[in-house]
């Protein structure tokens, strides 16, 4: 079975497209060094703002015909040729493939309220390419739209990116019960929440260490902290280049964490 790793969280600014683009990375190189058969993993950006599609293509000018968008808009039986057609090489390396975003998709959901099996309209398609690829790692925009709510359902593994300040945190059982609700919902067997990920942590800040230990020591969020990604200026300029961390600075402290929690979500997958 294909890991389809979703990275959401009803907050912005987090780091999901961040830690979406750059494990995405992370683990097409991983497994490409490693010789391993498939090595190839899917990028699908679903946030209209197309964050993840500028910084790992150059452009964010994708339409109606060349995007998520137009596979939501796509016949039922040609939904995967539709979408296979749309999927882009990345600029950061020939094994990451990316799914870009468009600025319609602002639109999209009120396009499909009320058609029939619109809620399975990317995880339809997506279940008939997503053995082609290692992984598919989504990444998404910051709500519980209807959008989210279609990637969740197709996703097997959530990632909860979450920043150390008291009134994020505090969200954070809600995203898990929000998750449960449609895995429990829409009778999803595979998904669940597996990790939740501590992103820009400044060990200099005592909020910042207060919050971690406090969640270190919650008894359901303390087993599901996966990484935590140190605040570090090389994420910003990493994206001012198009770049990816590892890619702008390979010893950035972000870049090592990063590279850590790649090699998790490699031995995660391996389980199966
Ligand atoms: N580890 C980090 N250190 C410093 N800045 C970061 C880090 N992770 C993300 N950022 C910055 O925070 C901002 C929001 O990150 P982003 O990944 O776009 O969040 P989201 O997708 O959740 O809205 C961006 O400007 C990004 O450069
Ligand atoms: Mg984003």
């Amino acid at each position: 079975m294909s890991h389809i790793f979703v990275f959401t969280n009803h907050k912005g600014g987090v780091g999901k497209s961040t830690s979406a683009t750059n494990i995405a990375l992370g683990v097409a190189s991983v497994l490409k060094s490693s010789g391993a058969s498939k090595a190839q993993v899917l990028l699908i950006d679903t946030d209209s703002q197309a964050h993840a599609t500028l910084v790992t293509t150059g452009r964010s000018n994708y339409g109606s015909q060349d995007s998520l968008y137009a596979v939501l808009m796509a016949e039922r039986q040609d939904a995967a040729r539709v979408l296979t057609e749309c999927i882009v090489r990345s600029e950061w390396d020939e094994a990451l493939h990316i799914l870009p975003a468009s600025s319609m998709l602002e639109g999209a959901e009120r396009e499909l309220m009320g058609v029939p099996g619109a809620p399975y309209r990317i995880s339809d398609p997506l279940s008939k390419i997503a053995s082609h690829y290692a992984a598919v790692v989504i990444d998404t925009h910051p709500s519980f739209s209807l959008l989210t709510e279609m990637v969740v359902i197709a996703a097997t593994d959530a990632i909860i990116p979450v920043e150390p300040r008291y009134l994020e945190t505090v969200g954070l059982l809600s995203v898990i019960h929000k998750i449960n609700d449609i895995r429990d919902g829409w009778r999803i067997a595979d998904l669940r929440v597996s990790g939740i990920l501590v992103t820009k942590m400044d060990c200099r800040i005592r909020g910042h260490v207060q919050l971690l230990e406090g969640l270190k020591s919650h008894p359901i969020l303390g087993k599901l902290l996966c990484g935590v990604i140190p605040a570090n200026e090389a994420v910003s300029y990493a994206h001012d280049a198009h770049q990816s961390v590892f890619n702008y600075n390979p010893r950035a402290s972000a870049s090592k964490a990063y590279a850590e929690l790649v090699v998790a979500l490699i031995r995660c997958m391996a389980q199966g």
